[in-house]
């Protein structure tokens, strides 16, 4: 599992402009400030890939990079943010929607939690509305450096039983800090491992 390049390839304002080579994509998601884009630096080990800021609202267009020249991370904006004008957040919500509609080498969608709260309607929300459009999704808990064990515990605690009032099944949970790099190696683990059944299928397919 080694990331050998990670590269910007387009900041993508129109679906127009989504690259069109098919390769496998992993998407990040979630609430303004949640750590989409601190959390996509971690990964590829590049402080500076994608853009970050301590202020809400940060990343406002769809931004593709390439890894390894095999497999795309995309970062997206928040969804939720109320200081947007409402023609920007009506904005992000088409970019966002005609993504998830229509992208199909997403191979999987990372939805981030803010690890500090208990669950958000907002966050139940999305997540439901991802699970109607049957999209394959993960959940990541953000910012556990900020969070004491119990406090962890019983966040996620009672997000499980909000999802298991919904689902019949939970999704996979992954743990994530930016800052300490936990959960980096789970996540890495996890996108290579979905890369190599992804590629397969496509192979078999192909055949
Ligand atoms: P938007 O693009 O505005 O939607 O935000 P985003 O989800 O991309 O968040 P971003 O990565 O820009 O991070 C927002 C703020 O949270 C920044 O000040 C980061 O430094 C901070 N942050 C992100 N991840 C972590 C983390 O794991 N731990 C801590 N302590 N801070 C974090
Ligand atoms: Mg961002």
């Amino acid at each position: 599992m080694i990331i050998r390049s990670a590269d910007f390839i387009i900041s993508a304002v129109h679906p127009k402009q989504f690259p069109s080579t098919p390769v496998p994509e992993f998407a990040f998601i979630g609430r303004s400030n949640v750590g989409k884009s601190s959390l996509i630096n971690m990964l590829t080990n590049r402080k500076l890939l994608a853009k970050t800021s301590g202020r809400p609202g940060k990343t406002r267009t769809l931004n593709f990079f390439t890894i390894n020249n095999e497999w795309n991370l995309v970062d997206m904006p928040g969804y939720g943010y109320a200081r947007a004008s409402k023609t920007d957040r009506e904005k992000f919500v088409q970019i966002i929607n005609s993504y998830l509609r229509t992208r199909k080498s997403l191979v999987y969608l990372f939805i981030l939690i803010d690890s500090r709260h208990l669950p958000l309607a907002q966050d139940m929300d999305f997540i439901i509305h991802c699970a109607e459009m049957q999209l394959p999704f993960v959940l990541v808990f953000t910012k556990t450096d900020k969070c004491s064990k119990p406090e962890l515990d019983s966040n996620i605690a009672a997000y499980s039983k909000k999802l298991n009032e919904n689902f019949e099944s939970l999704p996979p949970i992954f743990l994530a800090s930016s800052m300490s790099r936990n959960g980096r190696d789970e996540l890495l683990a996890f996108i290579f491992e979905q890369y190599a059944l992804y590629a397969d299928m496509v192979k078999k397919l192909g055949n």
